[in-house]
């Protein structure tokens, strides 16, 4: 599309003050149709004669901005007048927020600036353009602040008249996109369910649930009166507000109330946090007067979990709410603290639960581009997409992502187009592997992160005790093997690539006759490296009962662990490690409060006390992983590779009378799947609910079904 905008920007430095940019135009003649295209360096909010253009709160979203900045495209016929205002607000965003620890080189001192056009089509079949020119004006907005990190400032008393031309700049137009993610919405609003004063006298309002988004609150004020609005996960073992854990995220509002009564929410910026710290509230603080805003990408809830155990439902539910507070976008590792980063490899051990649960494949396409572009020449894949750390080396089980998330993305939803587009990263990343390692078929050497988070770790430190070399070897083998299935899938010649599998297992198994850890034992047996399986899942069964029934695995582990025992006989061990309520295990949490997954298994120990400040996130996502368990294993629902996308379906439950019902349902690209066992007095029921041809596997029975809906006994 050919587009007359320009870029603009203020003509004079407004510090942390954010521009407001102006435009009127008037219509001469009665309008069929407009448009506006928009942009902007930073995140923008966009009105049309006081009515915001759309409901895309946090344009332009989050890509990698050197090589893609996307632009949007909204219909405002009915906005139009006769005599028009239009007013883009533009906060610093992703883009132009420095982040404490990582790279901050020069992001502040970008240019803050829009790029896009009004195009009027009028009845006669005219047409006017209204482009960002030097015609434009710029003023001081009310946000006085607005940072991703640090959060938000508003004068609501702020009467900024003053109107200055703005200033052309270019930029690179060929990283203009149109708009390819999801559209970030206000999703969902929470009530606040209680306001307390905490031992140390501060006014906490508590939402009782952690979500990622903003507050919004209504107040009367005489005007002039300073709120300031404080965001936290958990409340310390005493009950105070707590929240060192966002280390230099400062996450606070400042508000400069107006006279009178007022409603008002940020909208340049977000925060995760399930409680807030409310100091300077000109009247009484009352929970009705405060709201949550949930804000994320706009994803299809498609998955559901039930089952007789209210713990276990607040598993499931910890764990869509931590996939809602993480999807703002892009796939980050958390919300709130100074980080909120699309790690890789914290996505690719997600994106199975995450495709199920919600209908993903448009959000993780954008994503996968963006990583595609992040991508070095030599195929390296950054440890965060977009790359915003870029020192920090790619890492294996990190930037095996790039393999992971398209091939699980095409097995979710059947679309071989993702495989198509990023088969070169794919392969890139594989390639990559083979230019660096210091053993041939094996990834040895280079920096990574091991089983971040494994409790086998040394007390206080993150990398469990898995060999770093078994592991990015383990990591490599499967990701060339997943090559050369999405090669065959798309007509690729992956000769050269099954070969090379062929070596690497070799190579491995030579190399590896040992494994040390329940997470070695487990890769071994999920990636198809143990000569002999039964054996590997056997010992690993030991191992954990050897460890006291405690998992130890951490990123690298844990997503298969489950798998891992139940496909080869060890279903009342993962059913047990899965019902478990003794640290460490998933319910532990759940028993403590949690309303979305830990980062940490022992976030907050038996005694109250919590992990170390410097890496302690309440909202990670990454342990959520075991959904996929529960629904591919509990409830049995599983995708077949000939059949991509859910087009047929084994169905094979393995229910466990510690509940006594288990139910899921997905709605596939093929319709919906459910199944649902229940233990009654007689046995166990199985409902099966299929829309495609389905396997059956029933106490161990094999049937072959049409779609439809089943009753059977076991
Ligand atoms: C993030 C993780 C990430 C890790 C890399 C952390 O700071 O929060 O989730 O994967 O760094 O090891």
């Amino acid at each position: 599309m050919e587009f007359q905008a320009q870029w603009i920007q203020a003509e004079r430095e407004l510090g942390d003050v954010c521009p407001v940019f102006r435009r009127d135009f008037a219509l001469r003649k009665p309008v069929s149709s407009a448009k506006l295209y928009l942009t902007a360096l930073g995140v923008y909010e966009a009105r049309m004669n006081g009515t915001r253009v759309s409901d895309y709160v946090l344009a332009p979203g989050w890509t990698a901005y050197e090589k893609r900045l996307q632009y949007q495209e909204y219909e405002i016929t009915s906005l139009l007048q006769k005599e028009n205002e239009l007013t883009v607000t533009v906060g610093r965003g992703w883009m132009r927020s420095p982040m404490g620890w990582g790279g901050k080189e020069g992001r502040t001192a970008l240019p803050c600036g829009i790029w896009g056009e009004v195009r009027i089509f009028y009845e006669d079949g005219t047409k006017e353009i209204v482009p960002t020119d030097a015609s434009w004006l710029f003023g001081e907005s009310r946000v006085r602040f607005s940072e991703i990190y640090d959060g938000e400032s508003y004068d609501a008393a702020f009467e900024g008249n003053e109107w200055n031309r703005v200033r052309i700049f270019s930029w690179n137009n060929e990283i203009l996109i149109p708009q390819e993610g999801e559209e970030i919405r206000e999703q969902e609003r929470i009530a606040a369910r209680s306001v307390q004063v905490t031992p140390k006298g501060e006014t906490v309002v508590d939402f009782g649930q952690e979500v990622t988004g903003y507050v919004e609150f209504t107040v009367e004020a005489k005007g002039q009166e300073t709120i300031r609005i404080c965001h936290g996960e958990v409340l310390d073992k005493d009950g105070n507000f707590y929240n060192e854990n966002y280390r230099d995220a400062k996450a606070e509002i400042r508000y400069i109330c107006k006279k009178g009564r007022q409603t008002w929410h940020p909208f340049l910026t977000f925060f995760g946090f399930r409680y807030i710290k409310v100091e300077g509230f000109p009247e009484p603080v009352r929970p009705e007067q405060f709201q949550a805003i949930a804000v994320y990408s706009d994803i299809r809830r498609t998955g559901f979990l039930s089952s007789s155990s209210p713990k276990l439902n607040q598993l499931f539910s910890n764990i869509f709410w931590g996939q809602k507070g993480n999807f703002l976008d892009v796939p980050t590792d958390c919300p709130q603290r100074d980080e909120r980063l699309g790690w890789t490899g914290d996505a690719q051990v997600f994106v199975k639960t995450a495709s199920y649960n919600y209908d993903v494949e448009r959000f993780f396409r954008k994503w996968l581009r963006d990583l595609a572009a992040d991508q070095g020449e030599d195929g390296a894949v950054p440890v965060v997409v977009p790359d915003y750390l870029k020192t920090i080396p790619p890492s294996a089980a990190w930037g095996d992502a790039a393999v992971i998330c398209p091939w699980q993305i095409y097995l979710t939803y059947g679309n071989d187009d993702v495989l198509r587009e990023q088969f070169p990263s794919m392969k890139g990343w594989v390639d990559y592997i083979g230019s660096v390692t210091t053993t041939p078929y094996l990834w040895t050497g280079g920096v990574h992160f091991g089983d971040w988070l494994a409790l086998d770790a040394p007390p206080g430190e993150c990398e469990g005790a898995s060999r770093k070399d078994f592991i990015a070897s383990a990591f490599y083998a499967n990701s060339v093997l997943l090559v050369c299935r999405a090669g065959r899938v798309i007509g690729e010649d992956v000769r050269e690539y099954e070969k090379l599998h062929e070596q690497i297992v070799t190579a491995f198994r030579e190399t590896y006759p040992v494994y040390e850890t329940q997470t070695e034992h487990v890769l071994a047996v999920q990636f198809g490296l143990s000569p002999n399986p039964q054996e590997t899942a056997d010992a690993l069964a030991d191992l954990i009962q050897r460890e006291g029934g405690q998992l130890k695995t951490g990123f690298v582990g844990t997503p298969y662990i489950l798998h891992v025992l139940s496909d080869f006989g060890h279903s009342d061990m993962a059913w047990e490690l899965l019902l478990r309520e003794e640290y460490p295990s998933w319910l532990y949490a759940v028993r403590k409060g949690a309303t979305t997954i830990w980062e940490h298994w022992d976030g907050i120990r038996e005694d109250g006390s919590f992990w170390d400040k410097m890496m302690n996130s309440y909202n990670h996502y990454a342990y959520g992983a075991v959904a996929d368990w529960v629904y591919e294993k509990a409830a049995g629902i599983q995708a077949l590779e000939e059949a991509p996308g859910f087009a047929k379906v084994r169905i094979a439950p393995i229910p466990d009378s510690r509940l006594s019902y288990l139910e899921a349902s997905m709605e596939t690209r093929h319709g919906k799947i459910r199944s649902k066992w229940t233990y009654t007095g007689d046995g166990v029921r199985y409902e099966i609910e299929t829309a495609v041809p389905a396997e059956l596997v029933i106490d161990g029975k094999k049937e072959l079904v049409g779609s439809g809906r089943y009753t059977l006994w076991g």
